[in-house]
């Protein structure tokens, strides 16, 4: 199949696509989606075939305002509303009780069902013309960094799919956090742009997810499935050094081999002269690091490194939501100094 680039201002050639069935890629704040007409199963199934995505994986479906909830979802609790009213459009995905009309391939089986209305104009656009949720997963092939440009969606999914609507690079970068609502107190599933702070204001105690802060063991079931599988991945093994920023340096300086990558903040570039390096963003700012963590894990695939060393963000705000997507690429192979 020959894949379309399609300009931001196409909604209707967008629309189109996801009407009759097609898979679409679609640009959110988070990360670009792998879409398709969330109440047809069979443009669902393409969706896992397009990723190679396990069917035990389910889907989350994308509604352009939160008016749209009850067509899909029942026993909405008010906490619901509070958070669109104060999150929405935005990096914020919730569990909430699905209704029949929610395909089982959606949901694999599960009788929750995510929802999420993403801060990107022109998706809404598209999902409100075709006038149906649209199922998006993030647009990468199963198991690799998701893709926070139109180029790098199309490094995974050129030929798979019938078009991608190019919005340009994702203003947040990490996929969005994930509050299962069906459970007291609410469950934070996977860290995000909204972060576990904000929430907390909203809603009081927060439970957080085991799966968010360490590998679950074989056997073990995440709530949200998608967080047992190793993830983000780039082809070499990655080790993450937490600690003060100058002590990190040093510590990758003094270990690192003749062909190894690194990934560190800006100000710390000098230290690994002769390497691959990728920055991203710097010590401070977490928003920028955000931004830049999967571009910096894709990067390494087009590098000849035998392994990647990482300085470590810290892991408040969004900095839970990056640490997590990188200890996740090491496979939770993490040293603490
Ligand atoms: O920012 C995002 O959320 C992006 C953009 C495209 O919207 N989408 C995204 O989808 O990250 P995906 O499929 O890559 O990640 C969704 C996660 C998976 O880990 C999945 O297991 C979990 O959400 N999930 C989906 N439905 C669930 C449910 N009913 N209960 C628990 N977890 C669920
Ligand atoms: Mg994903």
């Amino acid at each position: 199949m020959e894949t379309k680039h399609l300009i931001a201002a196409d909604v209707k050639a967008g629309a189109a696509i996801i009407a009759k069935g097609g898979l679409l890629g679609i640009p959110t704040e988070t990360v670009y989606g792998l879409g398709a007409n969330g109440l047809d199963p069979n443009a669902v199934k393409a969706i896992f075939e397009a990723k190679g995505r396990p069917q035990d994986n389910p889907l989350i479906l994308h509604i352009p305002d939160e008016s749209w909830l009850e067509r899909y979802c029942e026993d909405i609790p008010a906490t619901a509303y509070e958070l669109a009213d104060r999150f929405w459009p935005g990096p914020l995905t919730m569990i909430l009780p699905r209704k029949p009309i929610v395909p089982d391939v959606v949901t694999a089986g599960l009788d929750t069902v995510g929802m999420r209305c993403p801060d990107c104009a022109v998706t809404r656009a598209v999902i409100g013309l075709a006038d149906v949720p649209v199922a998006a997963p993030s647009g990468n092939a199963s198991g690799r960094p998701s893709p926070t440009t139109a180029e790098a969606m199309l490094e995974d999914m050129d030929g798979k799919i019938d078009a991608i609507l190019d919005g340009g690079p994702c203003a947040v970068g990490v996929e969005s956090t994930i509050i299962d609502l069906t459970v007291t107190p609410p469950r934070l599933l996977r860290p995000g742009g909204v972060t576990l702070e904000e929430l907390e204001e909203v809603l009081g105690e927060v439970a957080v997810d085991e799966a968010v802060r360490r590998l679950m063991a074989p056997g073990e079931q995440p709530k949200a499935p998608g967080m047992k599988y190793r993830h983000y991945a780039p082809k070499a093994p990655v080790t993450v050094v937490k600690g003060e920023p100058d002590m990190t340096a040093g510590y990758i300086v003094a270990r690192m081999g003749e062909k190894s990558g690194v990934i560190c903040f800006d100000e710390f570039k000098g230290y690994f002269k002769g390497h691959p390096v990728e920055t991203i963003g710097p010590a401070a700012d977490q928003a920028e690091q955000a931004r830049h963590i999967f571009e910096a894990l894709r990067a390494f695939d087009h590098l000849d490194v035998s392994d990647i060393w990482a300085q470590s963000p810290s892991d408040e705000g969004i900095g839970l939501a990056v640490t997590n997507r990188l200890n996740k690429a090491a496979g939770f192979h993490i040293v603490e100094l």
